[in-house]
């Protein structure tokens, strides 16, 4: 025990109590307002951080939680959002798709892709939006200092994160956008959200202004940690190459991107610009979008 107490340093006990101050400067009360990411798993979730570093930041009296919610249970923990008066829902899976069926309005985004990833309660009715694309598209924009409309883009994957960059890129006016995916099947679908996205094999992203991977490729905990998601070959330097991928910062794909002088642009602003979206459109404030990247900037 002895030796215990000796690793308590000045500077961690001082740290301990900013924490300690932090954490009372709002204390939970009768006007405290909920929100909540709901999925399975949950518990690893960011959402909280993210969410609750906001909160502080603008002096609201909110609280977010992770809630493990299991499949098929989606729609009570509507019903729940309704009966506690939960202001805000964020959706990760395996809810996205059922969600969309139940809630009482979609807007644009979730209506295209059938999929809900943020609700928001007015009342006693829920609406539901799909916010990871244009969460993307506004950390792309605020990284490169301009906007995107007529850009050339290609995608890297055909899942649901590349389905919602696909929509949210064509809405942000694109030029055009393809679609180049392991399997054929998966491209054509997700290419038929756009009438200006079509199928291409990996050499076409040579000739795009944007290259972005979707995929898990890249990821340290993914399918192929070590492989660059795009064949060096095709990238050039006057590319500029995103990663939804932020676990590592720096992935396989970045790394030869930026070795041969691309503008790279990492994983990490689409997770806070996705979660600054749901807090404005639930509290009707600006996002405090430094605290929220401070909330994650070590995950
Ligand atoms: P998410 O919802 O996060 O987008 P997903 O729906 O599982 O996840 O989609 C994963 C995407 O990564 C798919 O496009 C998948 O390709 P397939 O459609 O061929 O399955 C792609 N992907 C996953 N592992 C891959 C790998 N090792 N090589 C290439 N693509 C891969």
């Amino acid at each position: 025990m002895g030796s215990m107490k000796q690793c308590w340093s000045v500077s961690s006990v001082t740290s301990v109590v900013a924490d300690l101050i932090s954490a009372f400067a709002s204390p939970i009360s009768g006007e405290t307002r909920l929100a909540a990411v709901i999925g399975d798993p949950v518990r690893h979730s960011l959402s909280p951080q993210i969410h609750n570093a906001a909160y502080q930041a603008n002096g609201l009296d909110w609280r977010f939680l992770a809630l493990p919610v299991a499949a098929g249970r989606a729609p009570a923990a509507l019903d729940a959002m309704r009966a506690l008066s939960i202001e805000g829902f964020s959706v990760t899976m395996p809810h996205k798709e059922v969600v969309a069926g139940h809630v009482d309005e979609l807007m644009p985004a979730a209506a295209a892709l059938a999929s809900v990833n943020c609700v928001r309660r007015e009342g006693d009715r829920l609406i539901g939006d799909s916010t990871d694309g244009i969460g993307f598209v506004r950390a792309l924009e605020s990284d490169i200092g301009r906007s995107i409309a007529d850009a050339s883009v290609a995608i890297v994957g055909a899942g649901g994160a590349a389905r919602s960059i696909i929509d949210a890129v064509a809405r942000a006016g694109a030029s055009r956008i393809v679609v180049v995916n392991r399997t054929q099947g998966a491209a054509e679908r997700a290419a038929a959200l756009s009438p200006i996205a079509s199928v291409g094999a990996a050499a076409q992203v040579v000739d795009v202004d944007i290259i972005v991977n979707t995929t898990s490729v890249g990821m340290a905990s993914g399918p192929a940690p070590d492989t660059s998601a795009v064949a060096p070959e095709f990238l050039r330097g006057e590319h500029i190459v995103a990663d939804i991928v932020y676990q590592p910062r720096r992935t396989p794909l970045l790394q030869v991107a930026a070795d041969i002088g691309a503008h790279t642009v990492g994983g990490l602003g689409m997770l806070v610009h996705q979660a600054a979206v749901a807090f404005e459109w639930w509290t009707g404030q600006p996002a405090p979008l430094d605290a929220m990247t401070a909330a994650v900037a070590t995950a």
